[in-house]
């Protein structure tokens, strides 16, 4: 007997079969058979669970007012993002391998969906032990200060470059370049951190790796910095990709992040690079509405983002701007491929994890997301969030009621425990 039946599921080629799991797998694409549930897909669109590879779930001992890894994980599935995996610039920093340990119990406590931890990389960090007790990926490692981390200078960055290189681990980079004063509204936010600082750092990154290492670059802001990553991997974001300056009022502190939010002209240039972004990731960044009504200057940069992540997209899907399987390569294969993780997908063997999206578009609204941070920077706009999500070939979320599944740690590819 199988766990689940997902019955008439429209796969990427167009062609419609059944998709049958047992054990946390997919077991069987073919024509149906017995199931403890059989769910008819003929009314959804069925996308593998999402791996959004750049969250920052915050918790831990000094920062659980934010969000923590239950309310961070109840908004990745919410938003059919199965896996996340962490960012290493917490409270405090993760660069010891009790940090990491720590972090990884916590998970394991709290976290509904599947999680990865990366490590950080800084001068006189123990990454061969970092990446021995389980880390997925160094990084993001900071080429300029930003959210709860310092920039590290160039002769750093040459030297970790060859450690990681050297332990066969991915590394994921934040390219950046500060200069001047910091800005006061988000057009000299802009200036500080600018376009083509970005694309400098990119470069210096790529001079300094050693012969044949593969980089990856976070959260690149315009087409140009994509196109300057090539031939390493880049990631985008939906706010770089959906919003710019022009959408907030010049002072307002929700639209400050680094790399910071462009021109609308810079905007619609990225949007039209999406073919050439290995992946989307959110850089979900859940400071509170009141961290971010403390004043431009103050006010903490980022914004949240796993829960619309991949429901943003599924309009531009229904209406045939983007294909199906591009936002499937950019959500699961291509980050899994990066990371070396096993991907989920339709194909027997895969991991059975999966969300159904109904193919009617609502409105985002900050009351109905899950994050503890209480807002979104995409009120108001087209989405679809997946009524039925489904983890390890188990249906965790249901028209909003979650339910334990069998999340798991998945460690990189050092881990020797
Ligand atoms: O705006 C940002 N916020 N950019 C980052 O890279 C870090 C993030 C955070 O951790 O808050």
């Amino acid at each position: 007997m199988l766990d689940i039946l997902l019955r008439n599921v429209r796969l990427p080629d167009g062609r419609t079969t059944d998709i049958a799991m047992a054990d946390g797998l997919v077991v069987h694409a073919g024509a149906g058979a017995r199931a403890v549930e059989i769910i008819d897909c003929s009314a959804f669109l069925v996308l593998p669970g999402a791996v959004d590879m750049h969250v920052h779930m915050r918790g831990g001992a000094r920062e659980s007012r934010k969000e923590d890894w239950g309310t961070g994980s109840r908004a990745a599935l919410a938003g059919g993002v199965t896996l996340v995996v962490d960012q290493p610039n917490t409270d405090p920093p993760l660069t010891t391998v009790e940090a990491l340990r720590a972090r990884v119990r916590e998970a394991e406590r709290d976290s509904l969906c599947h999680f990865a931890v990366n490590a950080g990389a800084v001068p006189g960090a123990p990454l061969r032990d970092l990446f021995r007790e389980g880390a997925m990926a160094f990084g993001e490692i900071f080429l300029a200060p930003s959210t709860g981390a310092g920039g590290i200078t160039a002769g750093e960055m040459g030297g970790l470059l060859a450690e990681i290189h050297a332990l066969g681990a991915p590394v994921t980079i934040h390219a950046e370049e500060v200069k001047g004063v910091p800005g006061t509204d988000l057009a000299s936010h802009g200036m500080s951190r600018p376009a083509e600082g970005e694309i400098r750092a990119i470069r210096k990154a790529q001079e300094l790796a050693p012969r044949g290492m593969r980089l990856h670059f976070c959260h690149l802001s315009t087409a140009g910095a994509v196109d300057a990553s090539a031939p390493h991997t880049s990631e985008v974001t939906p706010h770089h990709l959906l919003l710019s300056q022009e959408d907030f009022p010049a002072g307002d502190p929700r639209g400050k992040v680094n790399p910071p939010l462009r021109s609308s002209a810079e905007r619609v240039k990225l949007l039209a690079a999406w073919d050439r972004a290995r992946v989307l990731a959110s850089d979900h960044a859940p400071h509170t509405r009141e961290e971010k009504g403390a004043g431009f200057t103050r006010a903490p940069s980022g914004m949240p983002g796993v829960e619309t992540l991949v429901p943003l997209f599924i309009p531009k899907v229904l209406s045939g701007e983007i294909t199906p399987a591009s936002l499937i390569e950019k959500t699961s294969v291509n980050p899994c491929s990066v990371l070396g993780i096993p991907a989920p997908g339709f194909r027997p063997a895969q991991r059975a994890d999966f969300a159904l999206y109904p193919k009617e578009v609502t409105m985002i609204r900050a009351r109905d997301l899950h994050s503890r941070c209480g807002w979104t920077p995409f009120e108001g706009r087209e989405a679809v969030f997946p009524s039925t999500v489904i983890l390890g070939g188990e249906v965790v979320c249901r028209d909003g009621d979650f339910t334990r599944g069998n999340p798991r740690w998945f460690p990189g590819r050092g881990y020797h425990p």
